[in-house]
This record gives structure tokens, C-alpha cells and sequence, in this order.
């Protein structure tokens, strides 16, 4: 079924209940397309950069998957953002590992996960989409099928980040990053082209301190990111292994595509995660979600969590979304 535009919806409103209505699913009226496009909305501070690459290849009339792909390697050429490629923590083993996905409004779709050595993991799960009948790459594989396709190797653990992880090992503080540090985690980033297409992107380095061989969410599609260009788009940031219970953007997906707003899609997804997850309060799950007339949202279990939306009326804002624990509770 289509996402219901509001007469849509009106009609339909039987088969969402009362109830949904009252959650506040899509009355509001959807905006005109020419008035909301293009968009670009992405997660954390260094959302706002990647904001701006992306909004430069829309506005020059690129479509939503480039601008994606354009946006997130800023974050990942960044040696100062130390989850994301270039400067990212490294594993327990002293490696740095990245996991890369990105989609468009198609269902086309490519992946890399645990690869090494590689600055632009999104650009390598792009070549893993066009060049080969998979989706997703890992490891040893990945790194052959990079250096097969021209990537240029790179070391990744730059002396700061050696530094820190030495300390690690003589304190050992255990194995997941603190929550709400900025810029501790992924950059999920959604777009919205002048022609209506949507994309994701989404590239990290995942958990510091991780097991070797550890995946987390941002490379497998339907939980670190999705996109169904008949409803938007969503990506999650936060603990991986949270989202991936969830199978957390499908499932943001899903609930825009029953009529309900960015937002309100997301509070319930949040709500889901919590729900698998009896360990919640020690753990950040968030979500951001973009939907295809424009309208965003995003929702989170913790206090702390920002996200950055560049619109033709929000000039890459950040925007603190709710919080389970922090105005629910
Ligand atoms: N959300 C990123 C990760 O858990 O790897």
C-alpha cells in the first residue's frame, strides 16, 4: 500500500483505528514538494557538515543517492570524528574496522562490513551495489574487492587514537563506549532530491573497543538504515546490537508507510527497542526519519542526542528530538 496522502488517509482511517489517530498518525496536511525539496537530514553534530556537502550536490540539481554518498565522506575523511573512518576507534585487537551501507528509494542497495584499511567504506559499498549481482561485502572479501576496484589503502589509527587505545588496554574499562558523548557514534544520513528521490547513507567504526569481527547495525539494511521511495527513509545511531533486534529503520519505515508522522514513527520504534532490550537505560538508541513529502523527525531513549536538518526553511539546524528517559518517564 502506498503512503496515504491525507484524503488518502482520511479514507482509510478505519484500518489505522481511533487509536492511531490520536497517536498523531499523518492528518496533518502534506506539503507541496516544491516547497520542501531538496532535504538533507543526518545525525550528531558532524551531521552539519555532511549536511552541507550533501545540500550542495542537491541544490546543483544532484539526486538523492550522490548527494548521500557526498555528505557521509566528509564525516569519514574527518580524523577529528572518532567513530567514522579515517581516526576511528579501533577493535580490542588494536584494528580499526568499519561497517558502510547505503540505499535508494529502489531497494538498490550495497554494504561493507568489518572492512580495513579504506577511508570511504559508503564509497566501496556504492561499487559493491553497481558492480556486483550481492549487497554486501565483509571483511577480507571487502578489502580484496576495494583494492580490486582501485581504493587506495590508508592506516587508519592515527597516533591520538593509538594513544587512547593503550590507555584501554592497561585500564580496561570494559566494552562499550559511554552514551551521549558527541560525536561518539555513526552518521546516518537521509536525503530528498528536487525530483523526489530518496537515499540513505550510513558509515561508522562502530563500538570502541569492539570484539574483532564484530558487525554492528549501520551496514545491514533494514536495521541501520532503510528507504522505500513510496514512503522515506530512516537511519539509527546508537548501540548496534539494540537496533538490530528491532530491525530498527525497517521498522521506522513501516509505521511512516501506516500513516504516522517522522517522529511519532520513531517514538514507537524507540518504543520497540526498549521493549527487546531489558537493559535499555544502560544503552543510546536513536532514530531520525525522513519522509517523502519532505517532513522529518526523530526520537531517542536518552537525553543527548542531536541531529541536523537542511531544508529550504531549516538552514542546517540542529535539532534535540525527545527522549524516552529524559521527557516520557
Ligand atoms: N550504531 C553503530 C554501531 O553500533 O556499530
Amino acid at each position: 500500500m502506498p503512503y496515504p496522502n491525507r484524503r488518502d488517509f482520511l479514507r482509510q482511517a478505519p484500518l489505522f483505528g481511533v487509536a492511531g489517530l490520536a497517536a498523531g498518525c499523518a492528518t496533518a496536511s502534506n506539503p507541496e514538494p516544491e516547497a520542501v525539496r531538496p532535504v538533507v537530514v543526518s545525525t550528531w553534530q558532524h551531521g552539519q557538515a555532511a549536511n552541507a556537502a550533501a545540500w550542495e550536490v542537491l541544490t546543483s540539481g544532484g539526486r538523492a543517492l550522490d548527494a548521500a554518498e557526498a555528505g557521509v565522506r566528509v564525516t569519514e575523511a574527518d580524523p577529528a570524528v572518532r567513530t567514522v573512518g579515517l581516526g576511528g576507534r579501533p577493535d580490542r585487537d588494536g584494528v580499526v574496522t568499519l561497517d558502510a551501507a547505503l540505499m535508494d528509494g529502489s531497494g538498490r542497495c550495497g554494504s561493507v562490513a568489518a572492512l580495513e584499511g579504506f577511508v570511504h567504506p559508503i564509497s566501496v559499498a556504492r561499487r559493491v551495489m553497481e558492480v556486483t549481482p550481492h549487497v554486501m561485502l565483509v571483511g577480507d572479501g571487502a578489502r580484496d574487492f576495494a583494492l580490486a576496484e582501485g581504493f587506495t589503502p590508508t592506516e587508519l589509527l592515527l597516533p591520538e587514537t593509538r594513544r587512547e587505545y593503550q590507555v584501554w588496554l592497561r585500564d580496561n574499562p570494559g566494552y562499550r563506549p559511554p552514551i551521549n558523548v558527541e560525536n561518539h557514534d555513526t552518521i546516518g544520513l537521509l536525503t530528498l532530491d528536487r525530483q523526489g528521490g530518496l537515499a540513505a547513507a550510513c558509515t561508522t567504526s562502530g563500538a570502541a573497543y569492539k570484539y574483532h569481527g564484530r558487525v554492528g547495525d549501520s551496514p545491514l539494511i533494514g536495521a541501520g538504515l532503510y528507504v522505500d521511495g513510496e514512503v522515506g527513509a530512516a537511519t539509527a545511531t546508537g548501540w548496534g546490537e539494540a537496533v538490530i533486534r528491532a530491525c530498527g529503520s525497517f521498522l521506522v519505515v513501516e509505521l511512516m508507510r501506516q500513516g504516522h508522522l517522522p517522529a511519532e514513527a520513531c517514538r514507537l520504534a524507540v518504543e520497540r527497542v526498549i521493549a527487546k532490550n531489558p537493559d535499555y537505560r544502560e544503552i543510546q538508541v536513536g532514530f531520525i526519519a525522513l519522509d517523502r513529502y519532505g517532513r522529518s523527525g526523530g526520537y531517542c531513549i536518552q537525553d543527548g542526542f542531536d541531529y541536523a536538518v537542511y531544508s529550504p526553511s531549516q538552514a542546517n539546524e540542529m535539532i534535540v528530538p525527545p527522549s524516552k528517559l529524559g521527557q516520557h518517564e
